[in-house]
């Protein structure tokens, strides 16, 4: 059962809060194959040797970019409408449109349907909307905010057991919902799924390991620090080549994939390669040690161009603005080599789903910083 922190009218704008094929550019496989420097705002660049080796098969890798929670059932925070249109809209991703409420043996407070504006219904109230489900241990299944709304939670709201929310969140006249409030995400960032831009602070969940893989909020993390078991990943996922699909034909750009996904055994001679060419310390800002490549996991890929200067051309462009909405995010932005260990790489995408690369994107962070990862250290 999904759980909704709605703000109605937002459904009509947007409807979310948000198989696998090696393809290798060959060679070196990819965009360590050929080189891209950024250095001063120089790009070097040496010859890309290898489009000779394309191999696609397909697999399960995609044993995804979104692990599932321990519970079938997911929380959401959309923005939904009034209308019974929209209502029905939302509630298909909630199961139920009914009102439901945690069961309890202790009855110290009565449940209640919901919340009405103006209402205080210990410590919570909402203005412009309504809180569904609310039991004895304010846990609730639902809270719609409508358009111009305000959600004030005088402590947490559990949305049961998925997420909790705290504090104040707005929803403003564009759908954004916003203020001081927290999000928390207890199990995956799936189970938030608003309709507009969310910009209140969400609380990423802990990193949690399954057979040596890490995830956290059911996003499958690849970096410096968490690494792939050797024998992990066995081919690109359908759902990046769709995503690319998508983007190719809504673009008009040819959106070539020069680099998908890349064995342990690839990377560690792609890694291998760029420290014979420009030393370890520069090929550790370029390239990803074997078993640290997101190519591994076959939810990455390289798009037309290893060069910095593909972010200036009109692909580059339209990629960066728009990938989001096919469920990629740019995994390496501009500005954030300190945090992510990698320059600038306008070309790597990565997939993580619509609902949450929009959450990615619309918080102007890299993936380390939106899940919180210096926090935890
Ligand atoms: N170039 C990226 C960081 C990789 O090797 O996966
Ligand atoms: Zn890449």
């Amino acid at each position: 059962m999904k759980k909704i922190i709605s703000a109605a009218v937002f459904v009509a704008l947007m409807s979310s809060l948000c198989g696998c094929s090696e393809q290798t550019a060959g060679g070196f496989n990819d965009d360590e194959s050929s080189g891209s420097i950024e250095s001063s705002g120089q790009i070097a660049s040496t010859t890309s040797s290898s489009s000779a080796q394309s191999t696609i098969s397909s697999s399960s890798a995609e044993s995804s970019s979104q692990v599932a929670s321990s519970q079938s059932s997911s929380s959401v925070i959309s923005t939904a409408s009034s209308s019974s249109t929209e209502s029905s809209k939302s509630s298909s991703k909630v199961a139920s449109s009914a009102p439901i409420s945690k069961t309890s043996s202790s009855t110290s407070k009565p449940n209640v349907d919901y919340i009405t504006p103006g209402e205080d219904f210990d410590g919570i109230t909402v203005s412009n909307g309504k809180a569904v489900g609310i039991n004895e241990n304010a846990a609730c299944n639902e809270i719609i905010i409508e358009k111009g709304g305000v959600l004030t939670v005088n402590g947490k709201i559990e949305l049961l057991g998925d997420l909790y929310v705290e504090g104040k969140l707005e929803v403003s006249e564009n759908a954004e919902i916003y203020g001081d409030g927290v999000i928390h995400v207890v199990n995956s960032f799936d189970d938030i799924d608003c309709k507009g831009t969310v910009t209140a602070k969400i609380d990423a969940p802990e990193p949690v390991e399954i057979d040596g893989v890490t995830y956290v909020g059911g996003i499958l993390l690849v970096n410096k620090e968490y690494s792939l078991p050797k024998t992990y990943g066995s081919g690109l996922s359908d759902k990046v080549t769709e995503a690319v699909r998508e983007m190719r034909k809504d673009s008009g750009f040819s959106m070539q994939i020069i680099s998908g996904y890349r064995s342990y055994a690839t990377q560690q001679a792609t890694f291998a390669n760029w420290c014979a060419r420009y030393g370890e310390a520069t090929a550790r800002t370029l390239s990803a040690e074997p078993g640290h490549s997101e190519h591994q996991t076959g939810l990455a890929a390289d798009i037309t161009s290893i060069y910095t200067v593909y972010a200036d051309t009109e692909e580059g462009k339209w990629l960066a603005e728009n990938c989001y909405k096919y469920g990629c995010i740019i995994r390496y932005p501009k500005g954030k080599t300190d945090i992510t260990g990698y320059i600038y790489e306008p070309w790597h995408i990565r997939y993580l789903g619509k609902s949450t690369a929009k959450l990615v994107h619309d918080s102007g962070l890299c993936l380390e910083e939106f899940l919180q990862l210096d926090a935890r250290e």
